[in-house]
């Protein structure tokens, strides 16, 4: 057991919250371990206890609320935060991240999301960071350091092995105790020793026949007993499902509410006599901690008083994106690189690709928040290219099926009563109305509320037809211009899925003929289908709309002839959010659309041509040795076009390396299937995932784990190790400025004990970044943590040290290594 030392202000915490304790009534006591709503728990007036509250995370604070009038920051994806290498970074981001939620009064961040890259396909991918535990732990530790500096809690999350999104509620993973340790528990294990969580999530998942919330094991033995843990631990939303399992599995808080397996269910279980009254005494001080934590515990003092000086959240989010960016490929057909573009070589720039106009900055599910404005690629170039020099062509359009309403409309809610009467109107940020449990607009009940009509207006982007449609429950009454296009009732159907409402099919309702620039009302009102059978009231549908499909043949030649016509190409590639999501696993890797042939077609127009790829997460890139340069942009955040710009005009340098390996397609990736067998996933690869799978098979990706390129080259001069620490000393050998990511690979020599079980080839030990002006030399010091060199030995259950000769590599990335250094490691 790991006993983290303590302070007198952690005594003085522990003592408020034993008299607290003493004061609340078994009811009092139960109540606070269950949701009140969505995102809080129930004030506490016997204690003077306030409301605690939760929200989303991990690129954002999202608030209660799902509204744009509450505008949130939104950082790059964790992807591309990982991609940066540099948890100093994250520390920063999580900073940003802290006050962001002390201006929404928001006491704790669901994030950050700590689960690995197992499969390119997982849902979530784009919301985790890395195929490793090492690189993953580091990012994550950054972060919960630096939202913990601000005052605010967090939930490292989701514990532990919800790799995938299929079947997320029911799925039984099923995961030898050694590939556990050394994958999957690892980031949760160094996030809490090295920056002590106020906060961890339990899974939706089962992992080896007892689900995470009642995971006894995992929960007490493991994260409390071993490590140290003394935050609280919160079921993911809905996923506490047994009043005994899940207290006795060491769970303290079900959300979210107001219905749970907690409150007045857990008391009556304690009256039975199935659950001794010390354990909810047990999970209510977890919960008083926290509160005492985050500075709401009357008499108790907060860990943070005077909060870091304040953030530039705009500045910050550029600088993120640009450093996250990763070069994959920078060679023209003439051997030159393509960038820097030099625009006083070659002024034309043609931009190409609907996601340069319509960028992606952030994936969907509940790590979606709403900046205040977003620049785009296209308005990115725009403002930093001299006036004339850019065109734009669309190319291809990825979205060929009805969309939330979103480019071109400005629409609001009225919520009405059955007599009429307007309860509240409120500002929407797209098509979608959805009020769960108490996020309700200020003034409406659930038993008041009769119909939301969502009004406004719609601008015409392009000229042609149209559609309209909807998705969710009710009656619906859609009218585009004056004329109505429908009116008449959706049900259930068939459905027992209570969320029906929210993620039911989307309908055509009509198509009205508009011509580019024309501004029509637009108005679709629904008497309100109020969902009964689910956890919480809610209330959710949504305006739908289709651009105009244009010829994709015609879209092509248009893009090639752009192209022709320019001396750089800029082409922005990206998924939907059909494609990357929460909540559903990716079918395949492709680029939606005719994206493929458009770059095809582009690049066989012009050798100059450069492709962003906007993707959260690995996606096929057939055409990459084709064109000039590839750039991975990733979900780039609210400042992901400024900071492209400055990219690709040579202003500041892409910072950033692969923290998971880019397939050439998905049939090569080590594991291609996350739907489970008869209800179970078994993570038959065992340790093999990520690059230590690529090596294992002899397969070479389109691009290893830590590739990427600057825009200056780097001298690795000496390198010294011992077991604890190592030295690179390196020389910035080009003609600017730049930064080097030193990636420290260890490799097992000869000498060790045979017997041991099957290792990686090699797995990252170690890494450090460094800054650098033109010929200048610096020295960069690594620790090497003991850890690196132990295995988990399934027949003593501990680590166990390999006793022996390693190498040590220092590298550019995994398979660009320039120095090494044998190295003995002995107990
Ligand atoms: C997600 C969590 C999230 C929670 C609250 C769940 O569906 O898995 O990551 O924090 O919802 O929005």
């Amino acid at each position: 057991m790991t006993d983290a030392p303590t302070t007198p202000a952690d005594d003085a915490r522990n003592e408020s919250v034993e008299t607290a304790l003493a004061k609340l009534d078994l009811d009092a006591k139960t109540r606070l371990l269950a949701g009140q709503d969505q995102w809080s728990l129930p004030e506490m007036p016997e204690i003077e206890l306030p409301s605690l509250v939760m929200s989303d995370g991990p690129v954002g604070v999202r608030g209660v609320r799902w509204t744009p009038e509450d505008p949130s920051v939104a950082l790059p994806s964790p992807t591309a935060l990982a991609a940066s290498w540099d948890p100093e970074l994250a520390r920063r981001a999580g900073r940003l991240l802290a006050q962001e939620a002390r201006r929404k009064g928001v006491h704790v961040l669901l994030a950050p999301t700590v689960n690995l890259h197992r499969s390119p396909l997982g849902g979530r991918h784009f919301e985790s960071y890395s195929e490793d535990p090492y690189l993953t732990g580091e990012i994550g530790t950054g972060y919960v350091r630096g939202v913990q500096d601000g005052g605010v809690g967090t939930t490292v999350k989701h514990f532990v092995a919800n790799d995938a999104e299929t079947d997320r509620f029911t799925v039984n993973n099923v995961v030898a105790p050694r590939t556990l340790r050394e994958l999957y528990l690892a980031p949760f294990e160094a996030i809490v020793k090295n920056a002590r969580p106020w906060g961890v999530m339990a899974a939706y998942n089962t992992v080896n026949g007892s689900s995470m919330t009642e995971h006894r094991y995992l929960q007490q033995t493991v994260l409390r007993g071993e490590w140290g843990f003394d935050g609280f631990i919160v079921s993911d939303w809905l996923a506490a499902r047994s009043t005994v399992g899940d207290i006795l599995g060491g769970l303290d808080v079900a959300m979210p509410g107001p219905r749970t397996v907690y409150g007045e269910q857990l008391a009556a279980a304690v009256r039975a006599g199935e659950v001794a009254e010390s354990a909810v005494d047990g999970a209510v001080r977890n919960v008083l901690r926290l509160a005492a934590r985050v500075g709401i515990l009357p008499g108790a003092p907060a860990v943070v008083t005077e909060p870091p000086a304040p953030v530039d959240g705009e500045a910050l989010t550029r600088e993120i994106a640009r450093r996250s960016f990763v070069l994959v490929r920078n060679e023209a057909r003439d051997g030159h690189p393509a960038l820097p573009i030099g625009t006083a070589r070659t002024p034309r720039i043609a931009l190409i690709g609907a996601s340069a106009r319509d960028a992606r900055i952030l994936g969907g599910g509940s790590a979606t928040v709403f900046p205040a404005a977003v620049v785009t690629p296209l308005d990115g170039l725009t403002a930093a290219l001299p006036e004339g020099s850019l065109t734009y062509t669309i190319g291809a359009d990825p979205n060929t099926e009805l969309a939330l309403a979103a480019e071109g409309f400005d629409l609001r809610a009225t919520a009405r009563s059955a007599d009429g009467r307007v309860l509240a109107t409120v500002e929407l940020p797209n098509g979608r109305v959805q009020w769960v449990g108490s996020d309700l607009p200020d003034g409406v009940s659930y038993d008041d509320l009769d119909s939301v009509e969502i009004t406004g207006t719609f601008t015409a982007r392009d000229t042609g037809d149209h559609a309209f449609g909807t998705r969710g429950l009710g009656g619906f009454t859609l009218a585009v211009d004056g004329e109505v296009l429908f009116d008449g009732y959706q049900d259930r159907g068939e459905s027992s899925d209570p969320f029906e409402a929210f993620f039911g099919a989307q309908t055509e309702r009509g198509r009205v003929r508009l011509a580019a620039g024309q501004s029509v009302d637009i108005s679709l009102r629904d008497t309100v289908y109020k969902i009964t059978d689910a956890p919480m009231k809610a209330i959710g549908f949504s305006l739908l709309h289709l651009g105009p499909q244009h010829d994709p043949d015609e879209l092509i030649a248009e893009a090639a002839l752009a192209a022709a016509a320019a001396d750089t190409v800029v082409v922005v590639v990206g998924t939907t959010e059909r494609v990357e999501s929460e909540g559903f696993d990716r079918k395949d890797l492709r680029l939606p659309g005719r994206q493929d042939d458009l770059v095809r077609a582009v690049a066989a127009a012009n050798p100059y041509t450069v492709v962003v790829v906007n993707s959260g997460s690995p996606v096929e890139m057939p055409w990459r040795e084709d064109v000039a340069a590839v750039l991975l942009s990733w979900f780039p955040g609210q400042q992901g076009g400024a900071a492209l710009a400055e990219v690709l005009l040579g202003a500041e340098e892409p910072g950033g390396r692969l923290p998971t390996t880019w397939p050439v397609a998905l049939a090569d990736a080590p594991v291609t299937d996350t739907t489970p067998t008869d209800g179970e996933l078994h993570y038959e690869e065992g340790v093999f995932i990520g690059y230590r799978a690529w090596e294992k098979a002899g397969s070479v990706p389109a691009y290893p784990f830590g590739h990427g390129l600057g825009y200056t080259e780097w001298g690795y001069e000496t390198l010294d190790a011992t077991p604890t620490e190592v030295r690179v000393r390196l020389r910035n050998a080009g003609a600017r400025p730049g930064r080097e990511v030193v990636q420290l690979y260890a490799v097992p020599g000869t000498g060790q004990d045979p017997a041991a079980p099957e290792r990686p080839a090699r797995w990252l030990a170690g890494f450090a970044s460094v800054e650098a002006a033109p010929g200048e030399t610096v020295e960069v010091s690594v620790p090497l943590r003991r850890r690196a060199f132990e295995i988990w030995d399934e027949g003593t259950d501990s680590w166990s040290l390999i006793e022996g000769r390693y190498e040590i590599q220092a590298a550019h990335s995994l398979t660009d290594v320039r120095l090494s250094a044998p190295l003995t490691v002995e107990r």
